[in-house]
């Protein structure tokens, strides 16, 4: 029996020797040691090497590093084994911290008084208050719904879109594919916090940008996505900055990372880029809340925040 740390492209150290000194006697491996490959009965991952799974006769579940599983359950060896996901209060918190603090620049104007100031033009323009403008938050998971009530704190109008309906102390809830039109046109601002999978690819697209309400933020609808950069089409989000379909936009995540250099969001005043740090998993929580996971199981208790294969979250 063994804990295999794999990490391909992140600095594993912090996460060898947190679950060494956790875990203590258990045996724990890092990439590149000699790892005993039949004894791994425990896979920490992010974006696995394409081999690895062929190497692994005898794994009883994978604990993924991140809260977003969309690598994992694209690899082509996937075995048929349970996968649990990193669920944690610091990282929510962080999500919030970034959605709100994108959120509140937008519906200040800050992208247009940042453009005012460079040419000195002295021009008063009183953004709405909280109250008359919409969030509209895809996704209502355990990062989505925390954001929402922060939000709705803050005195916004909060919309939530979800696959099944959800009763939340002064959230509008939307769900399914139908009640789409309806929760982008009663939304101001689209915050994208949904998981990556065949139905939500693609989805920050020219259509979705246009049905999204006018009239309300001055100087045209935002979005804001800190989920997957597969959700959105660079080439249409380019446009619709560029053509004032959207006013604004903060992205933390691309469709390929690092952002190209050649990609034209670097260029537009109205796009906020920062580079997938929106919320980090912090490694000595990530430590504690897999080593408890490991030895319950061990123990013989059920695994949780287990990811539904078949739903692809
Ligand atoms: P959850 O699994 O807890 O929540 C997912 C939500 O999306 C649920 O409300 C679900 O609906 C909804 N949903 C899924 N599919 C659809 C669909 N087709 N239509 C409508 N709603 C849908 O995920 P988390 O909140 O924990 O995380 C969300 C994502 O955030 C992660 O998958 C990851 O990609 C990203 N992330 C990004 C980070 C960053 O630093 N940028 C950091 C951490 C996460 P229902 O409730 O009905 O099931
Ligand atoms: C995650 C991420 O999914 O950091 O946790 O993107």
């Amino acid at each position: 029996m063994a804990l295999l740390v794999h990490l391909p492209g992140i600095d594993q150290s912090p996460w060898v020797e947190g679950f060494r000194r956790a875990l203590e006697p258990y045996p724990v491996y890092g990439m590149n040691e000699d790892i005993p490959y039949a004894n791994v009965r425990y896979l920490f991952a992010w974006k696995p090497a394409p081999d690895i799974f062929s190497k692994l006769p005898n794994l009883k579940a994978i604990f993924s590093l991140g809260a977003g599983v969309d690598a994992l359950l694209s690899h082509p060896s996937l075995p048929d084994v349970p996968i649990v996901r990193f669920v944690d209060e610091e990282m929510t918190q962080s999500m919030s911290d970034y959605v709100i603090a994108q959120v509140t620049m937008h519906h200040r104007l800050i992208s247009r008084y940042q453009a005012h100031q460079r040419a000195k033009i002295w021009t008063q323009l009183y953004p709405p208050p909280a109250t008359a403008i919409a969030v509209g938050i895809m996704g209502l998971g355990v990062l989505g719904e925390d954001a929402a009530r922060k939000l709705k704190m803050l005195g916004f109008a909060v919309n939530g879109w979800s696959r099944s309906p959800k009763s939340l102390d002064g959230v509008e809830s939307f769900s399914g594919q139908d009640s789409f039109a309806d929760f982008l046109a009663a939304t101001d601002i689209l915050v994208n916090l949904l998981p990556l999978t065949e139905t939500t690819r693609g989805i920050l697209n020219m259509t979705t940008f246009k049905g999204l309400r006018r009239g309300k933020l001055p100087g045209g609808p935002v979005v804001v996505n800190a989920a997957r950069g597969a959700h959105q089409v660079e080439a249409d989000l380019a446009a619709a900055l560029a053509d004032g379909t959207l006013g604004a936009a903060s992205l933390d995540v691309f469709e390929v990372e690092p952002l190209s250099q050649q990609s034209p969001l670097w260029a537009l005043e109205n796009c906020y880029i920062t580079p997938h740090i929106a919320a980090v998993s912090n490694d000595a929580n990530g430590v504690r809340y897999f080593s408890e996971m490991l030895m319950a199981h061990e123990r013989g208790e059920p695994l949780t925040n287990l990811v539904d294969q078949k739903r692809g979250y």
